[in-house]
C-alpha cells in the first residue's frame, strides 16, 4: 500500500555534504522525495520533535546535536513506505548495521546517525505536519 513517512538528514550528514548520497540510496530503494526542505531546527521544534526521549540521559545531547548545523527534512513515498524506509536507513547504532544501509554507509556513531526515519505510521503523520503543509507535498 502506498504511504508516506517522514525523513531527516541530520546534521553530520548535511556537514559532510552527504544530501546526494543519501538521497541516490533513498531513490534507489524506490522510494520517492515528494517534499524536501533544508532548514535549522530551532532548539524547541528539535525538543518537541524528540519529546519522547525527554527522560532519556541522551535528550540534552540529542537536541543540540539536531540544531548543530543545517538538517534537511523530507517525505517519502512508496509501498510501505515507513518499514521500507527503516529497512534501508539501518540499526539506529550504526555499528549494528547491515551492509549497504544508510547508517552502515554513512553514520559515524549513534547520536551523529545521519539519518531519522519515522517508528510508525501514526508517528509519520504526527512528525510530517510538523514540518510541511499538505499543499508542499507533492506525490
Ligand atoms: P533517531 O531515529 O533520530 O531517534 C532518536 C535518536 O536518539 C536516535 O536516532 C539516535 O540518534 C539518538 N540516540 C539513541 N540512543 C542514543 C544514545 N545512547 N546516545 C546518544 N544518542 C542516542
Amino acid at each position: 500500500m502506498t504511504e508516506r513517512t517522514f525523513s531527516i538528514i541530520k546534521p553530520d550528514a548535511t556537514k559532510r555534504n552527504l544530501t546526494g548520497k543519501i538521497n541516490a540510496v533513498i531513490e534507489d530503494a524506490g522510494l520517492r522525495i515528494v517534499a524536501q526542505r533544508r532548514i535549522k531546527m530551532t532548539q524547541d521544534q528539535a525538543k518537541k520533535f524528540y519529546e519522547v526521549h525527554a527522560e532519556r540521559p541522551f535528550y540534552g545531547e540529542l537536541v543540540e546535536t539536531m540544531i548543530s548545523a543545517p538538517v534537511v527534512v523530507q517525505v517519502l513515498e512508496g509501498d510501505n513506505a515507513m518499514a521500507r524506509y527503516r529497512e534501508v536507513m539501518g540499526a539506529t547504532n550504526p555499528e549494528q548495521a547491515a551492509e549497504g544501509t544508510i547508517r552502515k554507509l554513512f553514520a559515524l556513531n549513534v547520536g551523529e546517525n545521519s539519518v531519522h526515519g519515522s517508528d510508525s505510521v501514526e508517528n509519520a503523520a504526527i512528525e510530517i505536519a510538523q514540518f510541511f503543509k499538505d499543499e508542499d507535498i507533492v506525490g
